[in-house]
C-alpha cells in the first residue's frame, strides 16, 4: 500500500487520488466468495520472505536442488531449434510427448494401464483442484476431504460452496468407517486425498487402505481424487501402490512437477476416465485456453535429455536426511510433550503440541523470536487444528533446523 503522506510529485498525487477511489468503493462479488476462508497462504508468503526467520511454516522444495543449468540447456535448445511453435498458442490438451512421458512413467512406474489420451497438462496441480471443483461441484453438495488436509484444497473447494464432510486421517491413512459412511450414507460427488506422504501429515495410507478405498468407491457414484504430488518424493524411492490401480473408473489422479523440477514452470497434470476429461477441456478451455506451452516444450526437453531418476535421488536423499534431522531434534524435546508423524517422503510432518498450548499463539511467539511454524488450524475444513503445527523440512538447511529447533525448544 502506497504511504499517502510522502506523496509530492503530481503523477503520485493522481495514484493517491485513484487510490482513494479504490477505497471508497463497495464491490459487489458474489456470495460465493463469503465462503472463502481467508488465504493464510497469502500470510505465509510473507512470513517466508523475511531472511532473519528461519521458517519452516512454507511449503517450497529447495531451490538449490532445481536444476538450473539442465534446464537452461533445454530451453535453449527448444528456442533455437522450435521457437517459433513453442510461442504460438497450443491445444488445451497440453503437449503430447510430455502426456506420452507422464503416461509410459506411470505405465512402467506403478503398472497403471494410463495413456496419453486421458491426461491433460494444467498450470500447476492446484488447477486441477479449481476446475474439478468448478465442474462437479453445485452448491451445498458433499465433498469429503482428509482431517487434516491440504488447505489449498480446501480453499479451492470452499469457493464452489460445497459442505465440507472430513475425516480423521490415521496412521494407515482416513479413518476406513467415516470414509465408507461418506460414500454409502452421505453419498459425496468425491473424496479428495493425498495417499502418499500427505500435506500436511506426512503420512500415507497402507496398501490395504488404498484397496479398501477403491473397493468402496468402485462401482458407486462417488469419486476418489487422489492428489499424488509427493509420490515421487518417497525416501527409500519405491512407488507405492495407487488408489487408481483398483478402481481407474472411479479415481481421478493429479501429479505434479513442481516438488520434484521446479514449480515455477507451473507444469502438473491430470488423469482421469475420458468423459471427464473430455468436461474438464471445456472448462480448462474457458479458463486459460492452455497451459504455458514453452514450459511444457522445456520440460518435456528436460525429461528426455536428463536422467530425471538420479534427479530425484538427490533430491530425495536431501529431504530424507532434513526430515531424519528435524525428527531426531523434536524427540529431544519430549520434555516439552511435543509428538510428530513420521514420514517416509514428502515435505511435510506435523507435531502435536503439548496439551493446552494453541498453535496459533506459537506461531506468533515464534515470529518475535525468529522461527516460523505453521498452525494447524487452515488444515481443518471444520473446527480443530490448534493443538499441532506444519512443520517443511525440504526449503531448509542442516544448520537452519538445528537453530531453528532450538529456537523453538527455547518458546516451548
Ligand atoms: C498436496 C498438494 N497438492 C497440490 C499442490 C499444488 O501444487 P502445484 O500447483 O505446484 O502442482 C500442492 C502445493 O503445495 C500440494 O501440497
Amino acid at each position: 500500500m502506497y504511504s499517502f503522506s510522502e506523496i509530492t510529485d503530481p503523477v503520485a498525487e493522481k495514484v493517491k487520488e485513484t487510490w482513494i477511489k479504490y477505497l471508497s468503493m463497495e464491490y459487489r462479488f458474489a456470495a460465493r466468495m463469503r465462503n472463502a476462508p481467508e488465504s493464510f497462504l497469502k500470510k505465509l508468503f510473507a512470513v517466508s520472505s523475511d531472511p532473519s526467520i528461519i521458517s519452516f511454516a512454507g511449503g517450497l522444495p529447495d531451490s538449490n536442488l532445481i536444476d538450473v543449468a539442465g534446464i537452461r540447456d533445454s530451453a535453449a535448445c527448444v528456442l533455437e531449434e522450435e521457437g517459433r511453435e513453442a510461442l504460438q498458442y497450443t491445444t488445451t490438451e497440453g503437449y503430447l510427448p510430455l502426456r506420452e512421458f507422464i503416461a509410459e512413467r506411470y505405465r512402467n512406474r506403478l503398472g497403471i494401464a494410463a495413456s496419453a489420451e486421458n491426461i491433460r497438462i494444467v498450470n500447476g496441480s492446484q488447477q486441477c483442484l479449481d476446475i474439478i471443483g468448478k465442474i462437479f461441484i453445485e452448491k451445498n453438495d458433499r465433498i469429503g476431504i482428509e482431517r487434516p488436509g491440504y488447505l489449498g484444497a480446501i480453499e479451492a473447494f470452499s469457493l464452489y460452496e460445497p459442505v465440507i464432510k472430513s475425516v480423521d486421517m490415521n496412521e494407515s491413512g482416513p479413518d476406513m468407517e467415516g470414509f465408507e459412511k461418506l460414500v454409502t450414507d452421505d453419498k459425496i460427488k468425491f473424496f479428495y486425498g493425498i495417499p502418499n506422504f500427505q500435506n500436511p501429515t506426512g503420512r500415507s495410507y497402507s496398501y490395504d487402505a488404498r484397496k479398501q478405498i477403491g473397493g468402496i468407491v468402485g462401482g458407486s457414484g462417488s469419486l476418489f481424487y487422489e492428489d499424488d504430488a509427493f509420490g515421487e518424493l518417497a525416501f527409500d524411492l519405491k512407488p507405492r501402490m495407487p488408489v487408481n490401480k483398483f478402481a481407474p473408473e472411479n479415481v481421478i489422479t493429479s501429479g505434479s512437477f513442481s516438488k520434484t523440477v521446479a514449480p515455477g514452470m507451473r507444469i502438473g497434470w491430470i488423469m482421469a476416465p475420458p468423459e471427464i476429461i473430455s468436461v474438464f477441456d471445456t472448462a480448462k478451455q474457458a479458463a486459460d485456453l492452455h497451459s504455458n506451452f514453452l514450459c511444457q516444450k522445456i520440460l518435456d526437453q528436460y525429461l528426455r535429455n536428463n536422467d530425471y531418476d538420479a534427479h530425484l535421488k538427490r533430491v530425495v536423499s536431501v529431504y530424507h536426511d532434513n526430515c531424519m534431522l528435524m525428527q531426531d531434534l523434536l524427540d529431544d524435546m519430549t520434555v516439552a510433550g511435543i509428538t510428530h508423524t513420521s514420514p517416509e517422503g514428502g515435505m511435510f510432518m506435523t507435531a502435536g503440541l503439548p496439551k493446552g498450548l494453541s498453535s496459533m499463539k506459537l506461531f506468533e511467539d515464534g515470529i518475535k523470536n525468529g522461527v516460523a511454524v505453521l498452525p494447524g488450524i487452515p488444515f481443518y475444513a471444520g473446527d480443530g487444528g490448534d493443538d499441532m503445527i506444519r512443520l517443511n523440512f525440504s526449503n531448509t538447511s542442516e544448520e537452519n533446523i538445528k537453530e531453528g529447533m532450538n529456537r523453538l525448544s527455547e518458546i516451548l
